[in-house]
């Protein structure tokens, strides 16, 4: 049993995430961060291990809502869970979490995108009563001048009942 902590992710966080994606997703976390502050977005990371000065706690998994970019929703975005600690039910905690700031903010959708090709994660996301509502044109950066295109499904959660 190793204790785990949720909680809002902080600038420092940041140099500790690299695991989470290249510089480009450390660049947009930095920018979730910042928009965190004026509640645009909520940011949250689960540590695991012991806090405190001599604790040994690290960041195993990090996500994000943007609660301004679909009307009347919170996307869940940015999920991640460290590979050596997945299937052990963080992302299940860590998407209740989000749901919580969605409920938070005074919404009752949820949706996020998964990329067609990513049948686990949808899996997951199914199970938690995520329902597909379309699909549609996805795509970041990848490094200077390059960005990934991808076609990602849309899914919803009704979180007022
Ligand atoms: C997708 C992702 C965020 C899910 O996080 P996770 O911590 O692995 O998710 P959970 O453990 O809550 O659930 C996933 C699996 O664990 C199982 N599980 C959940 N709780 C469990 C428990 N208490 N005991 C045993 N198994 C459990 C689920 O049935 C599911 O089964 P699977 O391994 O066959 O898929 C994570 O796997 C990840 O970061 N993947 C790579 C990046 C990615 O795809 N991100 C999503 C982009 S949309």
């Amino acid at each position: 049993m190793v204790p785990y902590a949720v909680r809002t992710a902080e600038p420092e966080d940041l140099v500790e995430l690299e695991w989470s994606g290249g510089a480009e997703h450390i660049d947009a976390l930095a920018r979730a961060v910042q928009r965190s502050y004026v509640d645009e977005m909520a940011v949250l990371v689960i540590t695991a291990g012991r806090s405190g000065p001599a604790g040994t706690a690290r960041t195993v998994a990090v996500g994000a809502v943007d609660l301004t970019k679909r009307p009347g929703a919170g996307e869940l975005t940015m999920l991640s869970v460290r590979e050596s600690w997945q299937s052990l039910g963080l992302g299940t905690i860590l998407i209740a979490a989000l749901e919580a700031q969605v409920r938070g903010h005074g919404l009752t959708r949820a949706v996020l995108a998964v990329e067609h090709d990513n049948p686990r994660a949808a899996a997951l996301y199914h199970r938690l009563g995520y329902r597909r509502i379309g699909s549609e044109l996805d795509g970041w950066p990848v490094g200077p001048n390059r960005s990934y295109a991808t076609v990602s499904f849309l899914l919803e959660r009704n979180l007022g009942n």
